[in-house]
């Protein structure tokens, strides 16, 4: 028997960023974080499940390489068994070419099969775990029959990857951290009762869907296809050991900023917001720089782009972009779609890039008011 399911997902980008994690089982992050889910047309990971009695081992196939599974897939694969119905999962005979209903004990004894593929260079800083941890839960979820609502799907997708448990839902997105601690030791020394409560409570909730700001789009600078140095789940994990600095951004900074950008995301507040997204995109930066040995995603390229984005920007009648960097290289300048066609003539003449996709967010209709 075998049953088989696929789905595609986008990838998110963090406005207000993730970094940093008080349990790395659960995935439990040291403060919350918001987001933009860009639409599935490009940057997306296209992920099958397929379960079978025939299957020698289960499996992951990344891009065409096979791996196995890492502990976080087998903590998504244990964490959805308490979900799957006693009846089982429905599925479709095709030789008999009807509805049949598989038991769960069934279920449980097939091997698993997992084939992803992403449309973008991986682990570059393009947010891919995003994209294809999130398309894994929305698979799994289904082929096993458990019919979790998308909130509790962002808790699957959590426990892959922090950043894909946004990517569950479109638009503007926080992820909630899930846990009432404000002081930064009680969070780094969280209890394992506390862990437990925080994982039932540190999910996805959508602020705006994607229809609430349509005139807001996105450039993707793509200033290096390379693998980035250090993997984010290390530099976030060197960066809560070492960096001071990231103790009060959590605490002190973070909080803050998500109300305030929450309140811009509301009120189309395009000065405010922007302002945010970029001190915050140096904030994170900071605290890789604070981390100690200190961590450098940002490269001569990105500067540059940043450096013009300001440019750009104080001769205008209003911020043109704001530009937000991960732990790669890469940059996205979040703009209105009015002034797409000037940005990117200006960006294509940075020395260094690679290449600029143009992604909208939500719609595709440009209009120059240059
Ligand atoms: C810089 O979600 O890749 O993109 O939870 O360890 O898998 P793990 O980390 P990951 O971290 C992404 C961090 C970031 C900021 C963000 O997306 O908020």
């Amino acid at each position: 028997k075998i049953l088989s399911l696929t789905a595609v997902s986008p990838i998110n980008i963090a406005l207000i960023k993730y970094w940093g994690k008080c349990d790395e089982i659960e995935i439990i992050p040291i403060n919350s974080s918001l987001s933009i889910t860009l639409n599935c047309d490009d940057l997306c990971s296209t992920t099958t499940v397929s379960l079978g009695e025939s299957y020698e081992e289960s499996e992951l196939i990344l891009n065409g390489k096979s791996e196995g599974f890492s502990d976080r897939i087998k903590r998504m694969l244990s964490f959805l068994t308490d979900s799957i119905p006693a009846e089982g999962a429905k599925a479709w005979d095709t030789v008999k070419g009807e509805e049949i209903t598989i038991p769960k004990e069934d279920l449980l004894k097939m091997k698993v099969h997992v084939e992803s593929t992403n449309n973008f260079p991986t682990a570059s800083g393009v947010a891919s775990s995003s994209s294809g941890l999130s398309c894994l839960a929305l698979c799994l979820n289904k082929v096993y029959g458990c019919e979790m609502d998308l909130g509790e799907c962002s808790r699957l997708a959590r426990l892959g990857s922090g950043s894909a448990c946004r990517s569950l839902f479109g638009g503007f997105v926080i992820w909630d951290k899930g846990f009432d601690l404000t002081n930064f030791e009680d969070i780094r020394n969280i209890t394992p009762e506390q862990v437990l409560e925080a994982s039932k409570n540190s999910k996805a909730i959508q602020v705006k869907d994607e229809s609430h700001w349509d005139e807001i789009a996105l450039v993707i600078c793509v200033a290096t296809s390379e693998k980035k140095k250090i993997a984010s789940t290390k530099g976030m994990k060197d960066s809560v050991d070492t960096s001071e600095f990231l103790a009060y951004r959590a605490t002190n900074i973070v909080p803050k900023r998500l109300e305030n950008i929450t309140k811009a995301i509301e009120d189309k507040d395009w000065n405010t917001f922007t302002e945010i997204i970029i001190k915050e995109s140096n904030s994170l930066h900071a605290s890789c720089l604070d981390t100690y040995p200190p961590i450098f995603y940002m490269n001569e390229t990105t500067k540059n782009l940043a450096s013009l984005t300001h440019d750009i920007n104080q001769n205008f009648y209003e911020p043109v972009a704001a530009y937000t960097v991960d732990a790669g290289a890469n940059c996205f300048l979040i703009t209105k779609k009015k002034h797409l066609n000037y940005l990117i003539d200006l960006v294509s003449d940075v020395a260094g890039l690679d290449d600029s996709k143009i992604k909208f967010n939500f719609k595709d209709e440009i209009e120059t008011e240059h």
